[in-house]
């Protein structure tokens, strides 16, 4: 009998890749944790990319279209990292947020609050890739902590730049 598509759920798979599943299963949540508040960042660096004005105007949309972009890339990497660690990637916006330790920003405020509240942010992004890379080093899952690891350095750099402009 064919199977109903009701069946094609994305589930957990068996994996022999030498970290437990207790081990993964905590590495997912950690990296459920990282995506959906990398999602939540992509939305406000986008908002601020659209709404900056003001003389930085230029440096700002365009160094705000480098981040998520790169952000949008690592999202994907990251979500797929779930999928090959043997579990379910986040799905939904509202999970997402749920998940997210980044607070969402709805209204719109001056150029200058809204680089400076993207600056905590990816300071906030960083402490939580390296206790991601602390608790995949933990277990030895060398490719999660390899994967995290990059991210650390990207978004330390993004707030210095960032903080720069504001400077
Ligand atoms: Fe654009």
């Amino acid at each position: 009998m064919a199977q109903s598509s009701m069946q094609n759920i994305a589930r957990e798979f068996p994996v022999k890749s030498g970290v437990d599943r207790k081990d993964r299963k905590k590495l997912a949540q950690m990296l459920t944790k990282i995506v959906g508040s990398s999602h939540v960042l992509y939305a406000k660096i986008r908002g601020v990319h659209w709404n900056v004005v003001g003389p930085a105007f230029y440096s700002l949309h365009k160094m705000t279209e480098e981040q998520y972009e790169d952000l949008n890339t690592a999202i994907d990497d990251m979500a797929e990292r779930i999928r090959a660690i043997g579990f379910s990637a986040p799905t939904g916006l509202a999970t997402m947020m749920e998940d997210s330790i980044i607070t969402d920003q709805t209204s719109l405020i001056n150029a200058n609050d809204m680089v400076q509240e993207l600056v905590e942010d990816h300071e906030k992004m960083a402490c939580l890739l390296r206790d991601g890379v602390g608790a995949a080093d933990e277990v030895d899952d060398v490719k999660t902590a390899d994967m995290l690891t990059e991210r650390v350095g990207v978004h330390e750099e993004a707030a210095w730049m960032l903080r720069a402009i504001i400077s």
